[in-house]
């Protein structure tokens, strides 16, 4: 007998902030030709991949140029940072979680001279206090994480650039689970450089991250010290100009990455935004009616994840345990937020009946169903 095609499939759903689950055409996908990375066939790929993010991005025409480079989301951030900043120059890094503390540490590892106001995780960054930094020191660079996945909160961009404007400081995003998921308008915020990854709100693969980075500011990082060998923007940006590449990219993953990308296009981003938002209302509600709380005031949450305090009479390990066994995947709180909460993304090719089955399993888990 073979107990494989005894056993029903339930497609586990992933309820954590990345890798989400991916449609059956990206899987699908995966299973492309065997390619060498130094042949036309996959400077296709790479050139194809480049042209749908600006397109599904809707960046002005001509502004923002696309870069590849293989490795995860925090690849792409720290070659966003270490490439971004000329030599005798400094860094300002916005910190309201562990992702705005991990570009500081990005910024220390590469000897980046650099100053950080930090903020509770609990509340948008103060623009007094950058707009004080930026009055008194002048930073070339400015560096903000736009969902600060740490707790769920969405900071606000607009106002930030602003200052960015007015002080002549480069604005970096870290959008990484933000991207595709959150509005995000290249036009009116004009950030000089965006660093996001394949596996969250874009619906592709592990092993991936782009970068959008305006052209003009591509042009000035030639001119920038080379701090990594591997991570220099400008290294890969500039092979893949001239169809080519510096080292080997996850080929296979590249063929998934198009396909979502083709599947984020025909969505749009607005139409993804909105699903994501529906997904998070279900969440939110149902949880409110078992009588659990959210972390954050609606003000402050994102589309992309809500983060919900633990009940009292079960912990964290139990209830993942609890629902992992009816099929759905919840996410621990980071560092001191580990012991009181718990996190659900609402990314991902997930349908609304999926999350209304979360929040029943949930209420069986914590006996208040
Ligand atoms: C805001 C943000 N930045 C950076 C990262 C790091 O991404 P990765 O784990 O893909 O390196 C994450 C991961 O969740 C994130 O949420």
């Amino acid at each position: 007998m073979n107990i494989v095609n005894t056993v029903k499939t339930v497609r586990t759903i992933l309820l954590n902030p990345g890798p989400v689950n991916v449609s059956p055409r990206v899987r699908e996908a995966l299973g492309g030709p065997d390619l060498c990375h130094r042949e036309p066939e996959f400077f296709d790929l790479q050139d194809g991949i480049r042209q749908r993010l600006l397109e599904a991005f809707r960046t002005p025409a001509g502004e923002y140029t696309p870069v590849l480079l293989t490795g995860s989301g925090t690849a792409m951030v720290e070659a966003v940072t270490a490439s971004a900043v000329p030599d005798g120059g400094r860094l300002l890094v916005v910190q309201n979680g562990v992702y705005g503390e991990r570009i500081a540490r990005i910024a220390r590892v590469h000897g980046i001279a650099h100053d950080v106001v930090e903020c509770s995780p609990m509340e948008r960054p103060s623009l007094d206090a950058i707009a004080t930094r930026l009055a008194h020191t002048q930073y070339d660079a400015l560096a903000i994480v736009h969902h600060e996945t740490t707790t769920g909160l969405l900071n606000d961009l607009a106002p930030v650039a602003a200052l960015c404007r007015r002080h002549r400081t480069r604005l970096l995003v870290d959008a990484v689970s933000a991207l595709a998921g959150e509005a995000f308008d290249f036009a009116t915020l004009a950030p000089d450089a965006v660093a996001c990854t394949a596996n969250k709100c874009v619906q592709g693969l592990p092993g991936l991250s782009f970068a959008l980075v305006k052209r003009e500011f591509m042009d000035a990082m030639r001119g920038y010290p080379e701090r990594t060998l591997y991570l220099h923007l400008p290294r890969h940006h500039d092979e893949q100009e001239k169809r080519s590449t510096p080292f080997t990219p996850a080929v296979q993953v590249a063929y998934a990455l198009r396909t979502a990308l083709d599947e984020l296009i025909d969505e749009t981003v607005d139409g993804r935004v909105a699903r994501y938002g529906r997904a998070a209302a279900i969440v939110r509600e149902g949880v409110a009616a078992l009588g659990l709380a959210l972390l954050l005031p609606p003000a402050l949450r994102s589309t992309t994840l809500t983060a919900i305090a633990l009940p009292g009479e079960i912990g964290y390990a139990e209830l993942h345990d609890a629902l992992k066994r009816d099929g759905f995947v919840i996410y621990a709180g980071q560092g001191p937020l580990a012991a009181t909460l718990f996190r659900v993304a609402t990314m991902g090719d997930v349908r609304e009946d999926d999350y209304r089955r979360f929040i029943h399993s949930l209420g069986v888990a914590i006996g208040r169903a």
